[in-house]
C-alpha cells in the first residue's frame, strides 16, 4: 500500500516536470476546456499560477465560461465551452518539447472584448535571436463572428521550450483585454525550389495550423516586421496589414488544399525574391478567384516581377471560381521581386463589415527559352 502511493507520488512529481510533446494541432489543454477547481477561482479571476492544467500563468487572468455575460455582451467560445480572458499584463505559458532548430508556426484564436486597443505580444524561450517576438494589435475584427486566429512563427532554440502569449496593455476596467481560446502549433517545413517552380511554396500548401472547427475562417498572417520566419514559408508579407491563409475544408480553393485571401487592398501584399538570370525569360503563372466567402465585385490583383506588371481583373459572385493569368518578363536583375497585391478593398456581402479580397494560388514561376512562344 504504501509502496504503491510513494511511486504514485513519485509518478506525479515526474509528469509535473516533464513538458509535453506536441504533434501539429492543439497544445496540450490548448481550448482550456480542462479549467481550475472551484477553490482556485475568486469568481471568474484565477487564483494560481498552476490553476489551469498544462499551463502557467500571471497577472490577471479569467476563467470563462462560454455564455458568460459581460455587461450587453454574451461571450461564445468558438471550440469547446471555456476560453480565457488576459486582463491587465497577464500571461499564459506552456512549457512544450519541440526538435531544436525545427520551425514552428503558433495559431491562436483570440476576440477582443472591450474597445480599447488591445494588443498580445507573443514569443519562446529560450530565443537566440533578440526581440522576436510578435506582437499582434486586435483592433481589425477579420471574421463575422468576431473570433480570428493569428499565427506566428520562431525557430526551436532548444529540446524544450516555454510558449508565451501576454496582454501588455493596463487598463482602467482589469477585466477587459483579449480573449484566447485555443493554441496550436504545426511543424513547419521549408519547401525547396525545383525544375517544375523557381518560387518556394507557390501553391500556398506549406503554412500554418488552421483550427478544423467548422466556424474556422481561415488564419490571419500578420505583417512581416520583425522576424525573418514567415508562418508562410518561402513568401513576406510586405505590407502594412495582414494577408489570410485559408483552407479547402472551409473555402473554394482552385488548386491543392491552401490559398490566400488578399485582404486589404494595396495594403496587403505578398511577396518572394527569387535568384533570376540577367537576360533570361521567365513565365510567371497564377490563379486569381474567390473563396466562395460572400466577397462580391469586381476585382483587381496586380503582379510584380521586377518593373514589369500585369493587372488581371475577376468579376467576383462571391460564389467560388477562379482564372489563370500570366505575366511574361525578362530578367534585369540577379534577384527579381516577385509580388502581388489587390487594388481594390473589398468587404462581405454579410454585413459583418468584415474586409475580405481576391484569392490567390498555385503560383508558379518558370524559365522559358523565347517569350513569343507562349
Ligand atoms: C514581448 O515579450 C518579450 C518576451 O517576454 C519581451 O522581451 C518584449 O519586450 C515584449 N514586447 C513588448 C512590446 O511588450
Amino acid at each position: 500500500m504504501k509502496k504503491v502511493a510513494m511511486f504514485l507520488l513519485l509518478l506525479l512529481c515526474a509528469t509535473s516536470q516533464i513538458a509535453s510533446s506536441v504533434k501539429d494541432g492543439l497544445l496540450p489543454n490548448g481550448n482550456f476546456e480542462y479549467g481550475p477547481k472551484a477553490s482556485e477561482l475568486e469568481g471568474t479571476k484565477v487564483m494560481s499560477a498552476k490553476a489551469i492544467p498544462n499551463w502557467e500563468i500571471s497577472g490577471y487572468v479569467e476563467y470563462i465560461k462560454s455564455g458568460h455575460k459581460q455587461g450587453d455582451m454574451l461571450l461564445i467560445v468558438p471550440e469547446g465551452a471555456f476560453a480565457v480572458r488576459l486582463g491587465n499584463e497577464a500571461l499564459i505559458k506552456q512549457k512544450i518539447e519541440v526538435v531544436k532548430g525545427d520551425f514552428y508556426s503558433l495559431t491562436f484564436s483570440t476576440a477582443r472584448t472591450c474597445a480599447q486597443e488591445e494588443r498580445l505580444n507573443v514569443s519562446v524561450s529560450p530565443n537566440n535571436e533578440k526581440n522576436d517576438f510578435g506582437l499582434f494589435p486586435i483592433q481589425t475584427m477579420y471574421s463575422s463572428n468576431g473570433w480570428d486566429s493569428y499565427a506566428w512563427a520562431f525557430q526551436a532554440d532548444a529540446h524544450v521550450i516555454e510558449i508565451s502569449i501576454h496582454n501588455p496593455g493596463v487598463e482602467e476596467d482589469a477585466a477587459c483585454g483579449p480573449l484566447i481560446d485555443s493554441v496550436a502549433l504545426k511543424t513547419l517545413y521549408n519547401p525547396k525550389r525545383t525544375r517544375a517552380n523557381l518560387l518556394k511554396n507557390g501553391n500556398f500548401e506549406e503554412g500554418p495550423y488552421i483550427f478544423p472547427r467548422p466556424t474556422s475562417e481561415g488564419v490571419i498572417i500578420p505583417p512581416h516586421i520583425e522576424d525573418d520566419h514567415s508562418p508562410l514559408p518561402g513568401w513576406i508579407i510586405e505590407s502594412l496589414k495582414a494577408i489570410k491563409y485559408i483552407d479547402s475544408e472551409h473555402f473554394s480553393v482552385p488548386k491543392g488544399k491552401r490559398a490566400i485571401e488578399l485582404i486589404a487592398g494595396k495594403e496587403s501584399a505578398v511577396a518572394q525574391i527569387v535568384k533570376t538570370a540577367i537576360g533570361r525569360n521567365y513565365v510567371l503563372s497564377f490563379l486569381v478567384g474567390d473563396a466562395n466567402n460572400g466577397c462580391e465585385g469586381p476585382m483587381v490583383v496586380e503582379a510584380f516581377a521586377g518593373k514589369n506588371t500585369v493587372k488581371v481583373s475577376y468579376n467576383s459572385k462571391g460564389k467560388g471560381g477562379f482564372k489563370a493569368a500570366r505575366l511574361a518578363f525578362r530578367a534585369e536583375s540577379t534577384r527579381t521581386r516577385i509580388m502581388f497585391y489587390s487594388t481594390f478593398y473589398a468587404m462581405k456581402s454579410d454585413n459583418s463589415g468584415s474586409l475580405c479580397g481576391p484569392l490567390l494560388d498555385d503560383v508558379k514561376l518558370l524559365s522559358v527559352r523565347k517569350l513569343h512562344h507562349l
